[in-house]
């Protein structure tokens, strides 16, 4: 709590995660195209094939435009946003990585320069000293993912790191040798799609075939790498992630379907360009790059998902706090306290020092009315179960860190978000209510799903259990609707196996 807090009206996961997947497109491009054209360079050398030499030319152009100008940009881009979003986890990755930020940069200079005298000299200098700039491109470009990707594996497992707090054992951390060989695949990938899309707008029919046959090659080559890698990373992800893959975080459920399914289907339509390259048009090649980035993007989301609730696993939450410091704060003097930019202190339960707390332990998550809204969400509910709801945050959806509050400043979060959200609106029907009073922890029938347990429950029956529930299971907060609520309630659950029954009927 030792940053001031950005509160950027969409919210900046949002933004985040639109910065950095542009990022990453470009970046491994950046690194398989440079492989691409060395090799091709190679190969057109070799069959003396002038035609096959002007493509190479021409697609270096777009190369250089793409990797040096926007890969340029949206790196500084990455850094300029994490550093104002999450300041404490970026203070402690440049603390722990210092020397390797500095290799990368160094790297990234080598990088850039060998790519423009690369595009430069085409036919300029000897066919060998070209190529040899082309090498010391790709070399440079692929050693930064390497120096990179060590952080990025380290976010997500620490591994042995949290106990011996050495250097090595956070660098090669459990995911990074999987991670490297994932993303070289994609590298791989990437190449063929973005060589696809160059490819289609060669004039020389027949060399324009052999491109987008070697490109589909590539293209298909990386995907099918990608498999074996991704299943070997998917393996040593931490504990809590199987459960969000199962539903405790809806996002994340779908994009790692979105994921396998898409993964299988590229593979298969990759067959097309290499198969039929004739056919192969500038609307194929736009369509294969929208299903290859959607899917590259998936895996990257997914990636900043299943690390919930933390920013750095086991070290540091999202919201920025250790556990420790966390711990202290709900058990002590709260946040307000203990955070150096607010105006609201001592804490009262006011919706003035709610507003507080909610930027201090939310707003690094969620917005009010936009990307994960709470007004939505919790509109007609009222205060208190907004207050017992706050109280068991990390067993709700979507793996939150416990609110790290006191209990005035509870009250006083409570509070701000019921004016906020409007208590007074009626709940519409059974389904909103389930949604707004069960569904924050449960599901029908996928995460911690109800239908099992509720099924023969007559309406009478139900109206009773509501409000023993929570006496049983501290973990869910006491029942506090209305008896309209109830029974809209009661109705919606009956209504699960009402439709089961006529269906068996059937
Ligand atoms: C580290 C990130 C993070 C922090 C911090 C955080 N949340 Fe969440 N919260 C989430 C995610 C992710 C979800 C799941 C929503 C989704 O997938 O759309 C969620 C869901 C919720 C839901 C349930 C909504 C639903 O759709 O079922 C509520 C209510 C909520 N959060 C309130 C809060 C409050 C209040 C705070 C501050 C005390 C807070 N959250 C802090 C990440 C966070
Ligand atoms: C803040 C989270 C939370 C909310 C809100 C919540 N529950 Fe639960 N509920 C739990 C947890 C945790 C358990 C423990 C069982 C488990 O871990 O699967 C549980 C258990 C139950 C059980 C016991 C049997 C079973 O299937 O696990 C029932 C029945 C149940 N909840 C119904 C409801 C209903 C109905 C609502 C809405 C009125 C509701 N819950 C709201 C968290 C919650």
């Amino acid at each position: 709590m030792n940053f001031p807090v950005w509160e950027l009206e969409m919210g900046t996961p949002l933004l985040i995660a639109i910065v950095a997947i542009l990022h990453v497109y470009v970046s491994h491009f950046a690194i398989g195209g440079g492989l691409f054209l060395v090799v091709m360079e190679h190969y057109a050398n070799r069959k003396d094939d002038r035609h096959l030499r002007n493509y190479l030319i021409t697609h270096s152009r777009f190369f250089a435009l793409v990797t040096l100008v926007f890969g340029a940009i949206s790196g500084v881009g990455i850094w300029f946003v994490i550093g104002l979003s999450s300041p404490a986890a970026t203070s402690s990755l440049i603390h722990l990585f210092v020397w390797v930020w500095a290799i990368e940069w160094a790297l990234f200079i080598v990088e850039i320069a060998a790519a423009i005298v690369y595009y430069m000299t085409w036919d300029r200098v000897s066919r060998r000293t070209h190529l040899a700039v082309g090498w010391v491109y790709f070399i440079a470009a692929f050693l930064s993912l390497v120096v990179i990707n060590g952080i990025l594996a380290f976010m997500l497992t620490p591994g042995e790191w949290l106990a011996s707090g050495n250097f090595w054992d956070a660098f090669f951390n459990p995911t990074y040798w999987p991670s490297t060989l994932a993303r070289t695949a994609i590298c791989i990938g990437l190449a063929g799609i973005y060589a696809l899309f160059t490819g289609v707008f060669v004039k020389h029919a027949a060399t324009r075939a052999r491109i987008i046959r070697l490109a589909g090659l590539w293209a298909l080559a990386g995907t099918i790498l990608a498999v074996p890698a991704l299943y070997w990373y998917h393996g040593l992800l931490p504990a809590g992630a199987a459960e969000l893959f199962a539903g405790g975080m809806p996002a994340a459920a779908l994009a790692a379907r979105v994921l396998v399914w898409g993964g299988i289907a590229l593979a298969v339509i990759l067959l097309a360009p290499i198969i039929f390259p004739k056919n192969f048009g500038p609307g194929s090649a736009i369509t294969f790059a929208l299903v290859a980035l959607t899917l590259f993007g998936a895996s990257e989301w997914i990636r900043e998902s299943v690390r919930k609730p933390w920013v750095i696993v086991d070290y540091m939450y999202g919201n920025g706090l250790r556990p420790a410091e966390a711990e202290a704060m709900s058990t002590g003097d709260g946040i307000l306290a203990n955070a150096v930019w607010v105006q609201e202190r001592p804490a009262a339960a006011t919706t003035a020092t709610g507003r507080e707390i909610f930027r201090l332990a939310c707003r690094s998550c969620h917005t009010l009315d936009g990307y994960r809204g709470l007004t939505d969400r919790l509109g007609g509910l009222d205060e208190d179960y907004i207050y017992e709801s706050v109280a068991r945050l990390e067993h709700m959806v979507g793996a939150m860190p416990a609110f790290p509050g006191s209990d005035v400043e509870r009250r006083a979060l409570a509070r701000y978000l019921a004016q906020e959200s409007g208590t007074t609106l009626p709940m519409l029907d059974g389904a909103e209510v389930f949604s707004k009073r069960c569904g924050f922890c449960h599901s029908q029938s996928g995460f911690r799903a109800l239908d099992g347990s509720l099924e023969g429950y007559a309406h009478d029956e139900l109206l009773e259990l509501f409000p023993e529930l929570a006496e049983m299971i501290e973990e869910m907060p006491p029942w506090s609707g209305t008896e309209d609520e109830a029974r809209m309630l009661a109705d919606f659950i009956q209504s699960w196996y009402a439709v089961a029954g006529e269906e068996e009927e059937n």
